[in-house]
């Protein structure tokens, strides 16, 4: 069964520009996830080097950060059962010529350098990154509609 946890999610600077944050806010809402942070931020190079510092050796990584850290973007964490898998599952795959119609990515972006959101991949990279972009943490609050007991 799934657990409740959270994931890091962000609206990449194309997303911001084209004016995606509406969007990809609403697909994550009406799925049933809880939004516990939301920042609009310009992260530097650096901290775009050390978000994607797992990459470092990829030929893209140059290119992967300067775009990060080119524009706004919007970092969230998002709560649920299961919610690390089900926001990749809405964000479709990374490279959208593979994302299905449906997903985000699918239906929004062609191409896999300006593919609008990035998501967590784990549960351990999630923690991660909210401690990396939410330092000050989150917010807890009671949504009136989780109403479910198990
Ligand atoms: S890999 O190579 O399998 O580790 O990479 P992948 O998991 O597919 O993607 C990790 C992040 O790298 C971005 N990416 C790219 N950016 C720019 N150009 C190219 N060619 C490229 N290939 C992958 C990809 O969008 C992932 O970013 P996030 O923000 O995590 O979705």
């Amino acid at each position: 069964m799934s657990k409740t946890e959270r994931t890091f999610i962000a609206v990449k600077p194309d997303g911001v520009q084209r004016g995606l944050v509406g969007e990809i806010i609403r697909r994550f809402e009406n799925k049933g996830y809880k939004l516990v942070g939301l920042k609009l931020l310009k992260p530097t190079v650096e901290q775009a080097q050390q978000h994607y510092s797992d990459l470092s050796s990829k030929k893209f990584f140059g290119g992967l950060c300067e775009y990060f850290s080119s524009g706004p973007i919007v970092g969230m964490v998002w709560e649920g059962l299961g919610v690390v898998k089900g926001g990749r599952v809405l964000l479709g795959a990374t490279n959208p010529a593979d994302s299905l119609p449906g997903t985000i990515r699918g239906d929004l972006c062609i191409d896999v350098g300006r593919n609008v959101c990035h998501g967590s991949d784990a549960v351990e990279s999630a923690e991660k990154e909210i401690a990396f972009w939410f330092p000050e943490g989150v917010v807890s609050y009671n949504n009136h509609s989780e109403g479910q007991i198990y």
